[in-house]
């Protein structure tokens, strides 16, 4: 109700790479659906469902073409059929250029400060424009006058400008779910000039934190000498149109998470201590991860080691739970990063390990919620160190799966999350291993008032600001803007 209050008649027009459905053909030739699964998509979904907007996304799923009409659209969820999705078909060369390419090895490492890890290649930026194109074309083609046009994150640098030439009217919003770098780093980039532009296409931007924005609005600055930067209204005139740039810090479904954790009661964890082989007189600490080189898990796996060299009283009494879920597999990389993991977990668990005790157990198997978000209520300790990261989800969803208030969150501050947890979290620097297995024995060894009181003042913060006030807050924060450029 709150959503369709805050967009009042107007209907929203979402653009995403990620699809919210996905159909796959099962062994038996059979059409099944995957739900959404990530935190994004499942947070739009029911505005969606609510206010019957429409969703474009890349079409991903073998069975994804055979279900839509000949308008590449489908009706979703197949239950109640909410709202429209409309597909767009990616050729593999496309894939591997705008998807694996431009936006995988050049956007995102640069986003997140690895200039060395930038793979530049004429044809990654040439597709990335061309699909930028294709997206534009079916947001022009979905487009009604009531419509709110959604950009989500940085598949799509280009596309909002490219919309703005087709429909200079339209009313355009953005959130950029990655960071963004200064101008020193970004202005690594070739084309970083067009990406500007493309973004600037926007009526509204949106970022994780302030810091993000002052960033974006100092590239601006320096990139164009026609740009006026207004820092105290938060806004970007540009080649004749205006964007506001603004944070909102993503949220999670507090609620929901809090009382799905409570599925995962004291026996669940007396038998998922047993399935794993965990003795009941050992602390638990958690990392729950995408196999991604930003994550900083080779950085984490490390401080352990170091802390049951240098503290031999933690050894048989401390056992770390490592979920690692593949990613991007194609890329290098992100290869050689699974690989690293796994010969760290071995060597680790070879040097420490005894016949009663595996110091790390790592799955990187799918868990059902209930042990995921189980395993954040019942671990003492949840390690989430990553070397550079836009939010951190996990951060605020180990937060919400606390529900006895009694762990602690160790937290790098180079996350998002950091600005919003603040010393709330047992704050490390994941580069500095002397000082991050300090802070892990600090967390370990923390008295249960301060270890409460902390967890409280966290739990409080995610309540208060869950997805849906993200939602909220986005919505009519773009309302406003919409109606100050309409009146002025
Ligand atoms: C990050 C990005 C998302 C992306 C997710 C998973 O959180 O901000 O846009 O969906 O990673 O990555 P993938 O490449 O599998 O979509």
């Amino acid at each position: 109700d709150d959503a369709e209050t805050v967009l009042d008649g107007d209907s929203l027009l979402v653009v995403s790479n990620r699809q919210p459905y996905k159909h796959s053909y099962d062994e038996d030739g059979s059409i099944t659906v995957d739900r959404p699964a990530g935190g994004l998509t499942a947070g739009i979904d029911p505005v969606m469902q609510e206010t019957d907007g429409t969703w474009i996304a890349w079409g991903d799923g073998d069975a994804d073409s055979d279900v839509v009409d000949e308008h590449d659209r489908v009706r979703v969820p197949p239950e109640s059929e909410a709202y429209t999705l409309r597909r767009v078909w990616l050729t593999e060369d496309e894939v591997d250029d705008y998807y694996y390419g431009y936006s995988n090895q050049v956007l995102w490492p640069l986003c997140h400060g690895g200039m060395w890890k930038t793979e530049f290649a004429d044809e990654f930026w040439t597709q990335y424009r061309d699909v930028n194109e294709t997206f534009a074309e079916a947001v022009v083609d979905e487009y009604d006058d009531d419509s709110l046009v959604w950009f989500q994150d940085y598949h799509f640098g280009l596309a909002p400008q490219m919309v703005r030439e087709g429909l200079p009217d339209a009313f355009l919003m953005h959130f950029w779910h990655i960071p963004w770098p200064g101008w020193d780093t970004f202005r690594s980039l070739p084309n970083c000039e067009e990406l500007l532009a493309g973004l600037l296409g926007n009526d509204l931007l949106g970022f994780h934190t302030d810091w993000y924005c002052e960033n974006f609005l100092d590239c601006v600055d320096e990139a164009f000498e026609n740009a006026f930067v207004d820092r105290d209204q938060k806004r970007v005139r540009h080649d004749g149109h205006t964007t506001h740039v603004e944070s909102f810090p993503l949220s999670i479904d507090y609620d929901e998470i809090t009382s799905k954790s409570a599925d995962a009661d004291e026996e669940w964890f007396e038998e998922f201590r047993r399935s794993y082989g965990i003795g009941d007189d050992v602390q638990l600490a958690v990392g729950i991860d995408r196999l991604d080189y930003t994550k900083g898990i080779p950085e984490r796996l490390d401080a352990l080691a170091r802390l049951w060299e240098e503290h031999p009283e933690w050894r048989e009494k401390l056992t770390f739970f490592q979920k690692g879920s593949e990613s991007r597999s194609r890329i290098s990389d992100y290869r050689e990063l699974q690989e690293e993991v796994e010969e760290a977990v071995t060597r680790i668990n070879r040097r420490f390990g005894t016949d009663d005790w595996t110091p790390i157990v790592y799955t990187e198997e799918m868990l059902p919620e209930t042990d995921l978000y189980g395993l954040c209520r019942h671990s003492d300790v949840a390690l989430v160190s990553p070397l550079r990261d836009g939010m951190n989800l996990v951060a605020k969803e180990y937060v919400a799966a606390q529900r006895d208030e009694d762990g602690v969150l160790v937290l790098s501050d180079q996350a998002g999350a950091h600005e919003e947890f603040g010393d709330d979290a047992v704050t490390i620097n994941p580069h500095d291993v002397d000082d991050f297995v300090e802070q892990l024995q600090y967390a370990l060894t923390m008295d249960e008032s301060e270890r409460r009181e902390r967890m409280r003042r966290m739990r409080q913060r995610v309540e208060q600001y869950d997805l849906f006030a993200w939602l909220r807050d986005s919505l009519s924060t773009a309302r406003d803007v919409k109606h100050r450029r309409d009146t002025e």
